[in-house]
């Protein structure tokens, strides 16, 4: 369904909004996670582990979810199209992708601020989760910075239809 030249504005702003927002909440993300691993200092590591959980659950997730969604109605109410043009559905497949791996990884993110508050000390495996959360964060930001060019340069190239 065509959205109207003002509702087409509305969303569109809606839809920068969670996905940019998406892209710096990850570099958040990604500069505590390797404060995590570089500090030496015990209280900060635990306080970095506490950090990322709320940062996950309240911000990175659900403008993902916003991201996501706010993408398929621009893309199904402009002549864009869902599947007519190739840089969309690279857009919605990465887009599927990086969400998926976000929420994959929310269990170990939870477990890791559990950990931290419970724990007076970081144990090893603690600190290999961080370590983990420091590859998560930095290969999502690639992947949204090279949907962000993406959708700014929007690469010609139509999908044929038979
Ligand atoms: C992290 C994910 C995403 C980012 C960073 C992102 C970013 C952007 C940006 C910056 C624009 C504005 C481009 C401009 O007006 O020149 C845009 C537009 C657009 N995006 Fe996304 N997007 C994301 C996900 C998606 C998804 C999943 C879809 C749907 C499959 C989608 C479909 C569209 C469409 C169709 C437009 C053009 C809208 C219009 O011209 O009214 N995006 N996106």
């Amino acid at each position: 369904m065509p959205l109207t030249a003002g509702l087409r504005k509305f969303s569109l702003t809606v839809h920068v909004s969670a996905s940019v927002g998406w892209l710096g909440a990850v570099a958040a993300f990604l500069a505590l996670a390797v404060t995590g691993v570089t500090s030496e200092d015990t209280q900060t590591v635990r306080a970095v582990s506490i950090a990322l959980e709320p940062l996950t659950r309240w911000v990175i997730v659900p403008l993902a979810l916003a991201s996501l969604l706010s993408g398929v109605v621009q893309a199904l109410g402009t002549p864009w199209g869902l599947f007519r043009h190739y840089w969309v559905v690279i857009k919605l497949l990465l887009t599927l992708i990086a969400t998926a791996v976000l929420l994959l990884t929310v269990g170990s993110i939870r477990s890791l601020a559990r950990r931290a508050t419970e724990q007076p000390e970081i144990s090893v495996d603690m600190q290999g989760m961080i370590s983990s959360l420091v590859l998560h964060s930095g290969g999502g930001l690639l992947v949204l910075l090279v949907i962000t060019v993406l959708s700014v340069y929007k690469p010609v190239g139509k999908i044929r239809v038979r």
